[in-house]
């Protein structure tokens, strides 16, 4: 049997004390600092430890933020109930490797309401910024400030939300913010399930039933190289979701990626000479569920 030993991560609750241990750090490390940043809302599962492992493995100090971020949350949305376990995510925090935690309350982040707006135009027309207005005007103004406070030379982020990572890297690439974007693939439960936080909302037969969005996604390669059109990939997927009585489709959409425009109606997607990226949003009783896969396209042909 072999013993994992692993040193708890620091804790640090303010930008004061965040800035200090960052200060501390990059004094100690010399030219040799390296530092990556990964943001998160906490209620950790495999796919952010996936992020953090990734991080620890590249970067001498890997530092974790742990946030529910009001601010990319709708009125209707999630944000007074967004599930909370500290110890647990510090527990797993711990274990991925992370050094350092930052887990600031509101009051820390905004102590005034920011008047700063980070607006992606484009981008965020379709998906997930069609159905949650606002919702990455607040990605943008957290990311940004986290940024700005850690100064990460590497940033991680989930392919889960393959929309944030082009958001995010769009604003790096607008803004010239010195930080390299890293994609990850998106981590899932044996059976097919992204591993989300929110996936404890679900009640038995939700979570049954939300196994579709996985098995749907799966059968996207083999719809485009039969041939499939943007239209005809849509009510594919349609079809094979809406089969799930307690699905209701927010949106199930074929993209370009990472510039997410619509490919040419009526021609075959095998066809389009860049990634595509097919994207589904879900609500199942209360609780919204994304999914994707990004296809290459080579992989289809
Ligand atoms: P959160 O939903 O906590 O996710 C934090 C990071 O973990 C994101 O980059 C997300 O894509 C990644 N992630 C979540 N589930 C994953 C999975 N199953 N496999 C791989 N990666 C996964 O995304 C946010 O928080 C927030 O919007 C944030 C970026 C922190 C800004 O507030």
């Amino acid at each position: 049997m072999t013993t994992v030993l692993t040193s708890a991560p620091a804790v640090v609750r303010t930008v004061r004390e965040l800035r200090e241990r960052l200060r501390d750090y990059r004094a100690k490390a010399g030219a040799d600092a390296t530092v990556g940043l990964v943001p998160t809302m906490g209620f950790l599962h495999e796919g952010h430890a996936s992020l953090i492992r990734r991080s620890a493995a590249e970067n001498g100090l890997t530092v974790l933020s742990i946030f529910v971020n009001p601010l990319q949350f709708g009125p209707n949305e999630d944000f007074e109930r967004y599930p909370r376990d500290e110890a647990r995510d510090l527990a797993i925090a711990a274990d991925a490797g992370a050094q350092l935690v930052f887990m600031p309350e509101v009051r820390d982040m905004y102590p005034t309401p920011p008047s700063t707006k980070i607006i992606v135009g484009g981008i965020t027309e379709r998906l997930c910024g069609a159905s949650r207005p606002g919702h990455f005007d607040g990605v943008g103004v957290v990311v940004t400030k986290l940024f700005n406070l850690v100064q990460p030379g590497r940033a991680y982020f989930g392919l889960k939300d393959a929309q944030q990572v082009a958001v995010v890297s769009t604003i790096v690439a607008d803004l010239n913010q010195p930080v390299e974007i890293v994609p990850c693939p998106i981590v899932r439960e044996a059976d097919g399930l992204a591993m989300s936080s929110r996936n404890v909302y679900l009640k038995p037969e939700e979570r049954e039933q939300a196994l579709i969005l996985s098995r749907t996604l799966r059968q996207v390669p083999a719809w485009v190289r039969e041939g499939a059109t943007p239209e005809s990939l849509k009510a594919n997927m349609t079809a094979s979701i809406a089969g799930m009585p307690l699905a209701e489709i927010d949106y199930a959409e074929v993209l370009t990626y990472p510039d997410l425009q619509p490919p040419a109606e009526g021609e075959a997607l095998r066809h389009v000479p860049v990634p595509l990226l097919a994207a589904v949003a879900v609500k199942f009783g209360q609780t919204r569920l994304i999914d994707n896969v990004l296809l290459n396209p080579n992989e289809v042909n």
